[in-house]
């Protein structure tokens, strides 16, 4: 589902209520069934980790390699250096990025940071992806390849919440379109995707 609005209409409000980085003053936010407005503090970190969370400025880990930065992902959530070792390369390949495996992000074009910052946010398998313009900080052509790939996972059956200012990309997709406006929703207009199967 694409997020759209003008500056300051609370689209990034939006996402940190639902990543429960902001509380909200009234009402309920329900994620995955959790009631986050009754979520403990220190149950925040383990919420957070069921979802892939991808950055505008794709805070990439500078001093590690491409591998190591995917591979961090896996070693918060406690997972064996064995099924480190398996999934990242299965990952990398998935965001064609297998060939930059040893590189560090100062080696990397603006696209294929932002392709590490996809990897990282899919290698535990969450539920929901949330990105805030995940494409602001590269050019049209690659904006393009990276909600390509998004769109790939979400046919895998991953919900993906992306907030954007590229008209081009909301067209091309035929998503879920929610608008914003002033904090509140203007418009909400269904998905012309064919429904997957599985
Ligand atoms: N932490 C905050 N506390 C109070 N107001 C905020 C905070 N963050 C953003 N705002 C205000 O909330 C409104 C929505 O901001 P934001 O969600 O960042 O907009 P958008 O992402 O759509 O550009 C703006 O008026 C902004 O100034
Ligand atoms: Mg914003």
């Amino acid at each position: 589902m694409f997020i759209v609005g003008s500056s300051g209409a609370g689209k990034s409000t939006f996402l940190k209520l639902i990543m429960c980085e902001e509380k909200p003053n009234e009402g309920e936010i329900i994620v995955n069934n959790l009631r986050l407005t009754e979520l403990k503090r220190h149950d925040v970190p383990y919420f957070r980790r069921t979802m892939g969370i991808v950055f505008q400025d794709f805070r990439l880990i500078d001093n590690m390699t491409v591998f190591e930065n995917v591979a961090f992902a896996m070693h918060v959530v406690g997972a064996s250096t064995k099924d480190i070792r398996k999934r990242v390369p299965y990952i990398l390949g998935l965001v064609n990025l297998q060939d930059k495996e040893k590189c560090r992000p100062n080696e990397l074009s603006g696209g294929e940071q932002q392709r590490v910052g996809l990897a990282r946010a899919l290698v535990n398998n969450p539920k929901l992806i949330i990105a805030d313009e995940p494409t602001g900080n590269v050019d049209p052509a690659l904006s393009f390849e990276i909600v390509d790939l998004l769109s790939e996972i979400n046919r895998r059956g991953t919900t993906i919440l992306m907030v954007t200012h590229e008209h081009s990309l909301v067209q091309h997709f035929h998503r879920r379109v929610v608008e914003i406006h002033d904090g509140a929703i203007v418009a909400d207009t269904a998905s012309r995707e064919a429904p997957h199967e599985d």
